[in-house]
């Protein structure tokens, strides 16, 4: 897949627009997840080596869109999910001096961007205006305008059709960050070569959205072990699945977690493997009674030595939980976006990027 890349475009001294997901768990004002922040920094410091303007656009949480274009009435945004409120902790988790403005679009970004004294501009939530999820060709138009350059770097909401992926990079000259880049390239890997025996370990919740992923990994994989509350689903809805898909054979409480024999079975599977894709959690993590066999299936990921592609927000709790960040091979930013990806679904934050 031939995308534009970073490093083909001419930036020097450029006012670029960056996409970047920002999206956060934010707990008593701390962010909770640097790892989705600190992703952006390649990008960020190589556009700011050019002497690039930068202005990073994210949405924060899934707000109702009260803003309007300029003279329609509409609402005051919720500040819950005002970007502001991550702003001193992503200034650390960056090393960059970052101006927060309270749009993302108009005259206040355009007033910023004259204004601009180095570091870069984080702009407010643009989910706080409707057009971003409807595509709305005017609010893109908008939110091009003070730019002469898109950079993508949010492969996390490249399974989305909105203004702020793909309306924006329709009507400027656009790129792929490194991020989106590094992402594209370890995702090819789990999804198209993977090295035998390769293992999914499928966990979370919505069988729905799950099932799809197993079938996948059915037709390319030697072995998917199928654990949290989609195991307890596909057993009551009676789904048939091949013999390469492992579902628990007990249990600990109301199914709250799988059982000491089950862990077992897929620790002896995980030991023989040289590729490991891993979405979502075994049993109810967020109670540490029941984070039990995600913690030892993470354990035994790590000793593997496999190549380990991890992604999803609640697995990568379990791997911030464990400090185990930095032990496995590829961390993934996506949750949907790297489920949507695996299966073949059409990415359009990626395709508008085609050359
Ligand atoms: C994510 O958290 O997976 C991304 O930020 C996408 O968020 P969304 O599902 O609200 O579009």
């Amino acid at each position: 897949m031939e995308i534009k890349r970073i490093q083909e475009m001419d930036l020097e001294g450029k006012r670029v627009l960056l996409r970047v997901d920002f999206n956060v768990a934010v707990d008593l004002g701390k962010v909770k997840e640097s790892f989705k922040i600190a992703a952006a920094k390649e990008t960020l410091d190589y556009l700011l080596n050019k002497n690039c303007k930068v202005a990073m656009i994210s949405h924060f949480g899934r707000p109702a869109a009260v803003k309007t274009l300029a003279g329609e009435p509409g609402g005051t945004p919720n500040p819950e999910f005002s970007l502001e409120q991550i702003v001193f902790d992503a200034k650390e988790i960056l090393a960059t001096n970052l101006t927060f403005v309270s749009d993302c679009v108009g005259e206040k970004v355009q007033i910023a961007m004259e204004n601009m004294l180095g570091g870069a501009l984080l702009l407010e939530n643009v989910r706080f205006y409707a057009g971003d999820e409807t595509n709305d060709a005017e609010f893109a138009k908008l939110l091009a305008e003070n730019f002469d350059v898109f950079v993508n770097d949010a492969f996390s909401v490249c399974h989305r059709d909105q203004a702020s992926v793909t309306g924006v990079a329709k009507i400027l000259p656009s790129c792929a960050g490194f991020r989106l880049l590094e992402e594209i390239h370890e995702m090819t890997i789990i999804k198209d070569h993977p090295i035998a025996p390769a293992v999914a370990i499928i966990g979370g919740a919505k069988i729905e959205t799950k099932l799809p992923v197993i079938k996948f990994f059915e037709e390319k994989y030697d072995h998917i072990l199928v654990g949290g509350k989609i195991a307890n689903e596909a057993i009551d809805q009676k789904i048939e699945f091949s013999d390469k898909v492992v579902l628990p054979i007990d249990f600990v409480d109301e199914r709250l977690d799988i059982g000491p024999k089950t862990v077992e079975k897929f620790k002896e599977i995980i030991a023989g493997a040289k590729t490991i894709a891993w979405n979502g959690p075994t049993g109810k993590f967020e109670d540490e009674k029941y984070a039990k066999s995600s913690n030892e299936i993470l354990e035994a990921v790590i000793a593997s030595g496999a190549f380990v592609l991890v992604g999803g927000g609640e697995t990568l709790e379990i791997l911030e939980k464990n400090h185990a960040m930095n032990d496995i091979t590829f961390v993934s930013t996506g949750g949907g976006a790297m489920l949507d990806f695996l299966v073949g679904n059409t990415m359009p934050g990626i395709e508008v990027l085609k050359k």
